[in-house]
């Protein structure tokens, strides 16, 4: 009897070019990434395919969200704190040291507003607009709005994609005017273009970083590659 015929491999989708690939290793200091599970990777691998529904893509992205919100409050300083457990015994454990906020970098950084309330009730939440300025091409502020004592207070700033950095220095400059010390900002976002991140740490090297993965790099339209398109459309265009 005739073997049967194996079919070809199907053709693979094109790959992208063009990228500038800047390697991180190591990984700067002040960078912290999610644990690399199969788990986050499966997340990842629905939010990065691009037959995935608008509802799919805002439930897994929340969920991303929500463990990167948890990593960044890992970093907050506690203190010792003593309580009385209603059994009568003594627990010597931690509270929370100092007032925290979040500051969203429009739009994208809207959709993570939600995940940090889920964890942080009545967390005051300010915002900032950045774009591009038509004649420098530079970062420009056109709009922001923060709590009014936001210069004692921790920021959580949150923007879903780092890719060239642009919008997320600027905003961590506005910050700074406002009086955040470097040291007390933590930047979080789901996805990080290692050209973005490199020049973004090397400007702010004290401030935190908490990024859920790290991509290959940009290509000339400054999307993250691989990546998931645009943060924006894909979270709010039906
Ligand atoms: N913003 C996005 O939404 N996607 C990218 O790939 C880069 C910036």
């Amino acid at each position: 009897m005739a073997s049967p015929t194996v079919p070809p491999p199907p053709p693979q989708p094109a790959r992208s070019t063009n990228l500038n690939q800047v390697h991180l290793d190591p990984l700067p200091q002040s960078v912290f990434t999610l644990p690399q599970t199969a788990q986050l990777e499966a997340l990842y691998t629905i939010i990065r395919n691009k037959e995935t529904s608008r509802g799919d893509f805002l439930f897994y992205s929340d969920r991303i969200i929500r463990l990167l919100v948890e990593e960044g409050l890992n970093h907050l300083p506690v203190v010792a704190k003593t309580v009385e457990t209603p059994t009568g015994a003594i627990y010597n454990g931690l509270a929370f040291e100092g007032k925290i906020c979040g500051v969203s970098i429009l739009r994208a950084g809207e959709a993570m507003e939600a995940g940090l309330r889920e964890v942080c009730r009545s967390v005051r939440i300010g915002k900032i607009l950045i774009q591009r300025d038509e004649e420098t091409a530079l970062p420009k502020l056109f709009y922001s709005k923060f709590p009014q004592d936001i210069a004692s207070r921790y920021v959580l700033l949150l923007d879903p994609m780092l890719a060239t950095g642009g919008s997320a220095m600027k905003a961590v400059e506005v910050l700074k005017e406002h009086g955040v010390p470097e040291e007390r900002i933590i930047f979080i976002n789901l996805v990080a273009a290692p050209e973005g991140l490199k020049a973004f740490c090397t400007k702010f090297p004290t401030l935190k970083v908490i990024t859920g993965w790290i991509d290959e790099g940009l290509n000339d339209k400054a999307y993250i590659i691989p990546g998931l398109g645009d943060f924006g459309e894909r979270r709010y265009c039906v």
